[in-house]
């Protein structure tokens, strides 16, 4: 695959968008929910820790393997690696965010769905927020804003990648960060706000189990956006002449003021109106809608909370539709818009069924899961982790020019090697075990 200059980030824009495809759901969604399930600052410190010993290493892996590939996330490790037993694992690293695209733009319409909601005012003080949720997956809903939010997000990819994925961050991400900041000085002035902030903040290391290690570090790694092409690709449009060290540390440092705030959102306004922090994945559209309804002017900072978790969600989906693109550009020879709008059309049909199978066909699933709940448990669980421990595996023992192609300094180097060799693999062993369920507590 050659790459030609539109289809190349700016060194800022490069930073801006791995931000943008970290910051996502895993942010505003999961790590909220998960720190409250984990005793709050304790298990962010926990957070920060993972993010250092394991995510960055695997984050720099990527992107020196993308930019020395120079190629689809699938050929990259063949043409680097050289033997042909590389191309089943590359092939991993496109199946999984193509099956990662199916659900996760569900998600997105729901986001979107909510946005509209909330600022029609239809979420109203005293309503049953669990029932409004249960009856719109519960209907045809759903998949006409899964429709929607499929087209924007192929329409951005479309674009390009300066055109487009770049051109979009650089206003999204921004315009993120301006709804965070507005949300999160709402959120730390309600009254009894203090109690959230506490909870977040005051770290509680009772609570801290094994368990919670394994999550956090299963967290780190979904939360940089590894083990799903997205940097292996992203890193083929990069630079030669970009740092590659200190754009990891720009995009771990991004992710986590993005997750920070996110959490000074949450907390404070769950507690604030005396709604458990812990309820797992509905708090996004269950507690906190009801949270909003309740306070002054919470139609505008209910639709304003949505409209932030949507962007959040869109900017991310748009990165895991450019791995499949890229490599059917690279392999069948088709236009951007071609691939973009096949593999688009493709996932929303494979969609279809998961979104359902959340409503009205729950026998689309088998052994008490959803087949929604399947596939995210397939990805996440299990396919995310063994694409990092081959990724982790092929730059620490294989390919002998990962530190050329890092560009890290020879003492930089040796720690980079150190923990990709001995401490990540281990590591991602045993989320793999935990996740799987073959570990238990
Ligand atoms: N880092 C992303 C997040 O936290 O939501 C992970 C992600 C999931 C990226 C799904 C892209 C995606 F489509």
């Amino acid at each position: 695959m050659g790459v030609p200059k539109e289809e190349r980030f700016s060194k800022g824009g490069f930073i801006l968008s791995a931000i943008a495809s970290a910051v996502g759901l895993g942010n505003i969604w999961k790590f909220p929910y998960i720190t409250g399930e984990n005793g709050g600052a304790a298990f962010f410190l926990l957070f920060i820790i993972c993010l250092l010993i394991v995510g960055l290493p695997l984050l720099l892996a990527e992107l020196a393997i993308g930019r020395s590939g120079r190629a689809s996330a699938a050929s990259s490790f063949v043409k680097l690696g050289g033997g042909r037993g590389w191309r089943a694992a590359g092939l991993l690293q496109v199946l999984t965010p193509f099956l990662i695209l199916c659900f996760y733009v569900v998600v997105v319409g729901w986001t979107l769905h909510y946005a509209v909601l909330a600022f029609s005012g239809s979420l109203r003080a005293g309503s049953d927020f669990g029932g409004i949720f249960k009856h719109f997956i519960g209907g045809y809903m759903p998949i006409i804003w899964q429709a929607v939010s499929m087209v924007l997000i192929g329409w951005i990819v479309v674009k390009g990648v300066s055109g487009g994925i770049e051109r979009f961050n650089k206003i999204l991400i921004p315009s993120m960060a301006v709804l965070l900041v507005l949300l999160m000085i709402r959120a730390v002035t309600l009254p009894g706000a203090g109690a959230g902030v506490s909870f977040f903040l005051n770290p509680d290391f009772s609570q801290l189990t094994p368990e919670s290690a394994l999550v956090a570090l299963g967290h780190a790694f979904f939360s940089l956006s590894l083990g799903m092409g997205i940097l292996l690709t992203y890193g083929a449009y990069v630079d030669k002449r970009q740092s590659l060290g200190p754009a990891a540390l720009a995009i771990g440092a991004g992710d986590l003021i993005y997750a920070l705030i996110a959490g000074l959102i949450i907390f404070p306004t769950t507690f604030s109106f005396g709604i458990a922090p812990n309820e797992g994945p509905s708090l996004v559209f269950i507690a906190l809608p009801a949270a909003f309804s309740a306070m002054p002017l919470g139609t505008l900072f209910g639709g304003l909370f949505f409209v932030l978790l949507a962007i959040a969600a869109l900017t991310s989906a748009v990165s895991i539709l450019e791995v499949p693109v890229a490599f059917a550009k690279e392999k069948w020879g088709w236009s951007r818009t071609k691939s973009v709008w096949i593999i688009a059309g493709i996932s929303f049909v494979c969609g279809i069924p998961l979104a359902l199978s959340l409503g009205m066909r729950p026998e689309l699933g088998f052994l008490g899961k959803s087949l929604f709940d399947w596939i995210d448990f397939l990805t996440s669980n299990i396919l995310l982790p063994v694409s990092g421990l081959i990724v982790t595996i092929f730059t620490g023992f294989y390919w002998k020019k990962a530190g050329e192609a890092a560009g890290l300094s020879s003492a930089w180097f040796r720690a980079w090697l150190f923990m990709l060799r001995y401490i990540v693999p281990v590591l991602m062993l045993l989320v793999l075990l935990y996740t799987s369920g073959l570990l238990k507590f």
